[in-house]
């Protein structure tokens, strides 16, 4: 069985990708500053201040970024009221396997059906750019109904004595479901303006396991394994972050034709409360106005937006009518940013 790509009248091709669900799912396991302080070379307030985290949640061995990945995409199906789509794209730095793709798993054990189903490797922009490429889909007639997740293990991928990574990053999913529609509708999403620079591939790189430096022989247990955790020289990050993150919302909001006086929410990726505030501060968009989830679920990567999407909405900070402006940016360097207008009864299941 297939899909069958042909557009027809009912498949109206250059319709907008309109946001209709969202879901959220956090491990329960909570890991506070304290906790990270008795193995390793730093301070609750080091964190706290440096980085703007309180706490982080982390998988419990046995579940994975698949796992997660369902949890949120059920919750955010049921969010949208809706039970099938045309294709699930899972944005992840963590997959279940380096092959297959975690989608097509995703998408199985959600009863799907055999839709098309893929993963999306960018990094913490992973989420904004698999959103960019349900749009597509949804614009070209192969789709009507998307279903987008965010979701990371990165546990999986940190060193837990390295003092530059382990107290950043943390572990959850989450879902938005798409579907075909008017662009004067709210919840509509505009234009995606993104970009990339591979010339700093290794400033966020893991650096084994890929193709480039391959796993050792399993036969000769000698051979020392190779380096599988995140390297990141995060300072060189936080200014690349600053200025691709304000360039891209610059140039989001004004590819939908807003002023940035117009913005009502920044939603930015949460890596860093300081890199967050630089970028408002540059587009002149009040604090107040950027909600922030990073004191209570860390680094995520790209579960990382969708998350905050989820929570800002659960706590009434997203109203509909606001102009929202959502910016990612993470390894690759990939970055990437959006708008909408948030839409009325959007309800997001956590
Ligand atoms: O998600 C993908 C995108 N990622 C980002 O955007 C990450 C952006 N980067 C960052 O968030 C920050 O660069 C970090 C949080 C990773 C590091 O913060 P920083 O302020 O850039 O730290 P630094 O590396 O410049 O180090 C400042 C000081 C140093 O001490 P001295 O030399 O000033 O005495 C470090 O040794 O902080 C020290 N330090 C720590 N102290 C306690 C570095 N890491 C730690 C730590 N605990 N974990």
């Amino acid at each position: 069985m297939h899909q069958v790509l042909s557009p027809s009248a009912d498949r109206r091709a250059d319709a907008a990708a309109v946001l209709v669900g969202l879901g959220a799912c956090l491990p329960a396991r909570r890991v506070t500053n304290s906790e990270l302080c008795g193995r390793l070379d730093t301070s609750d307030e080091w964190i706290r201040e440096r980085i703007g985290i309180a706490e982080r949640r982390i998988a419990d061995p046995e579940v994975s970024t698949g796992d997660m990945a369902v949890e949120a995409g059920a919750r955010a199906l049921a969010s949208a009221g809706v039970a099938g789509v045309d294709a699930v794209l899972v944005a992840t730095s963590s997959p279940d396997h380096r092959c297959p793709a975690t989608a097509p798993w995703v998408a199985h054990r959600l009863g799907l059906g055999p839709v098309a189903a893929f993963d999306v490797a960018a990094g913490c922009s992973g989420f904004v750019y698999a959103s960019a490429v349900a749009a597509g889909l949804i614009a070209s007639g192969t789709a009507r109904r998307v279903l987008v997740v965010g979701a990371e293990t990165m546990s999986a991928l940190i060193d837990p004595a390295d003092r530059a990574t382990a107290p950043i990053f943390g572990d959850g999913a989450g879902a938005a479901v798409y579907e075909a529609g008017p662009h004067h509708l709210d919840g509509a999403l505009n234009p995606v303006v993104w970009g990339s620079d591979g010339s700093l591939a290794d400033a966020i790189v893991v650096p084994a396991g890929g193709a480039r430096e391959r796993h050792r022989d399993p036969h000769a247990p000698a051979a020392p394994p190779g380096d599988a955790f995140v390297r990141m020289r995060g300072n060189e990050v936080f200014r690349h972050a600053v200025r691709r993150m304000t360039a891209a919302a610059r140039d989001a909001a004004a590819a939908a034709g807003w002023e940035l006086r117009d913005v009502d929410r920044l939603l930015a990726h949460q890596a860093n409360h300081r890199v967050n505030a630089a970028v408002a501060d540059a587009l002149g968009v009040p604090h107040e106005h950027v909600p922030s989830n990073i004191h209570q679920v860390g680094n995520t990567a790209a579960a990382s937006l969708p998350l905050l999407l989820c929570h800002a909405a659960d706590r009434g900070d997203l109203k509909p009518g606001h102009k929202v402006l959502l910016v990612a940016f993470g390894s690759g360097l990939a970055w990437a940013a959006t708008t909408l207008v948030w839409p009325a009864g959007l309800s997001p299941r956590l």
